[in-house]
């Protein structure tokens, strides 16, 4: 071969080199696709193999709740972003209010026209040129300004229009009520505050279970990582968190009467119990003006998993919100918060700093978490005396 040739061999084989390079950098993500969608499959299986050792028994062969027992996991109020009978009722209140403004609006325009009739009467009979039919002409004059403001044709049209769709809203609800969906309750993540993940809040409750359940439950979600106390290794806890999500698709397609029990809201029951009228401490308290202590720890601890405080505070060492867990908190209050400078001049008790905290948890950040990330609103759920409980229940964390 000769030198020319040699180099000609030299620039082909090199061509084709780069081309088959190409050609597998072309072909890799469609490879990683491929491989990961195997894995994906692998943990859907693995974690229906744990699932059907280890959760029927509660949960059901299906995912779908055993009455009484445990609720449904396959669940479109767990996976749906909205409850739609919760979202029609709320169009249905709008169109109501609406219509009440329409009507309230058409009852003073009738009022005031015959008002208008009267002051009219009144007007003619008054001596000409008298300073009471001066005075009548201009309460007349008043009335005119308002009654041409409505337009009782236009208004009674709005009205059966407003009837028509309320009518058909209210047969939307009918319908979804039907079906099991109750416009009174949220979809459970809303429901217990929680603003993360679907899968960040199945780890957590997988992880560390729901001790406090036993109080509304005949058994309580068990722990079930290693870390916890539990039987199951990190990679299981996710393998079971893929088999549930694996749910999604079935379970947005379900209807709540399709699943055999729903969510149980504790605080609601409790709260229902309670008589008279509920006197929430509202947002702007002062929490140094109220008496904080002689509180009731086991409503407490109902309280505390049914609003949803103990999916983010009761995790283990290394997870999401570790920097402020339950274990440990009147220590950590007492020898590290009220110490704080910043802290001490406002708080002089733990019980101060603790209501604080699920009150006004904006004001002071534990080192660690971030602002904004507890619900800021406990102040318009909670009375007093379950601010009281859950203060007792969290002073038990020594
Ligand atoms: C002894 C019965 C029991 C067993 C076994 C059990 N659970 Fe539970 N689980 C419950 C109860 C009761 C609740 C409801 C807790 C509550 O309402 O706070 C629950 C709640 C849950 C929740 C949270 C639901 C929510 O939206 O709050 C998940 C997720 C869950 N279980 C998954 C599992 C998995 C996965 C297994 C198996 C590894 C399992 N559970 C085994 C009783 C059980
Ligand atoms: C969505 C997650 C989330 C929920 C739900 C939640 N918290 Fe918190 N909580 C946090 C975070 C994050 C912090 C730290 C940031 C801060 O100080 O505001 C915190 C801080 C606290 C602190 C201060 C702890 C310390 O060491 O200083 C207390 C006490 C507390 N929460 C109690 C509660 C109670 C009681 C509830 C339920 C009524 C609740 N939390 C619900 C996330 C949550």
């Amino acid at each position: 071969m000769n030198i020319q040739n040699k180099i000609l061999l030299g620039i082909a084989s090199f061509v084709g080199i780069m081309l088959l390079v190409g050609w597998v950098a072309i072909n890799e993500p469609a490879r990683m696709a491929v491989f990961t969608e195997q894995w994906h499959g692998r943990s859907i299986e693995r974690g229906a193999e744990l699932y059907l050792n280890n959760c029927t028994t509660c949960h059901g062969l299906d995912g779908k709740g055993l009455a009484g027992v445990a609720p449904a996991l396959n669940n479109p109020m767990f996976f749906l972003a909205d409850n739609p009978a919760k979202v029609v009722a709320d169009e249905l209140k709008a169109l109501t209010d609406q219509q009440k403004v329409l009507q309230d609006s058409l009852t003073a325009y009738s009022e005031n026209v015959a008002q208008r009739a009267d002051l009219q009467s009144q007007f003619d009979a008054a001596a000409e040129g008298s300073e009471e039919r001066a005075n009548l002409q201009s309460q007349i004059e008043a009335l005119d300004a308002q009654i041409r403001l409505v337009d009782p044709t236009q208004a009674q049209g709005q009205l059966d229009d407003l009837s028509t769709q309320i009518a058909e809203k209210q047969a939307e609800l009918d319908a979804l009520v039907a079906e099991g969906w109750d416009p009174a309750r949220d979809v459970r993540l809303r429901e217990v505050s929680w603003n993360g993940s679907h899968e960040d809040y199945l780890r957590s409750t997988l992880i560390g279970g729901r001790p406090t359940s036993k109080f509304y439950w005949p058994a309580p979600m068990p722990a079930w990582a290693q870390s916890a106390g539990g039987p199951l290794r990190d990679d299981e806890i996710e393998n079971l968190v893929t088999y549930i999500m694996n749910y999604r698709a079935e379970a947005e397609g379900l209807a709540p009467l399709d699943v055999n029990q729903q969510y149980k809201r504790p605080v609601d029951e409790a709260l229902a119990g309670s008589a008279g009228p509920r006197e929430v401490i509202g947002m702007d308290v002062d929490v140094t003006t109220l008496e904080l202590t002689g509180g009731d720890a086991e409503k407490g601890s109902q309280l505390y998993a049914a609003l949803g405080c103990a999916g983010c505070h009761t995790a283990p060492s290394g997870a999401a919100y570790s920097f402020a867990p339950t274990a440990g908190t009147f220590t950590r209050v007492q020898d590290i918060r009220l110490r704080q400078p910043e802290i001490s001049e406002k708080y002089t008790t733990p019980e101060q700093y603790l209501a604080a905290s699920i009150v006004h948890p904006n004001e002071y950040i534990a080192p660690g978490g971030s602002p904004g990330v507890m619900p800021q609103n406990f102040g318009e759920a909670l009375t007093i005396e379950e601010l009281r409980d859950i203060i007792a229940y969290l002073e038990t964390y020594q």
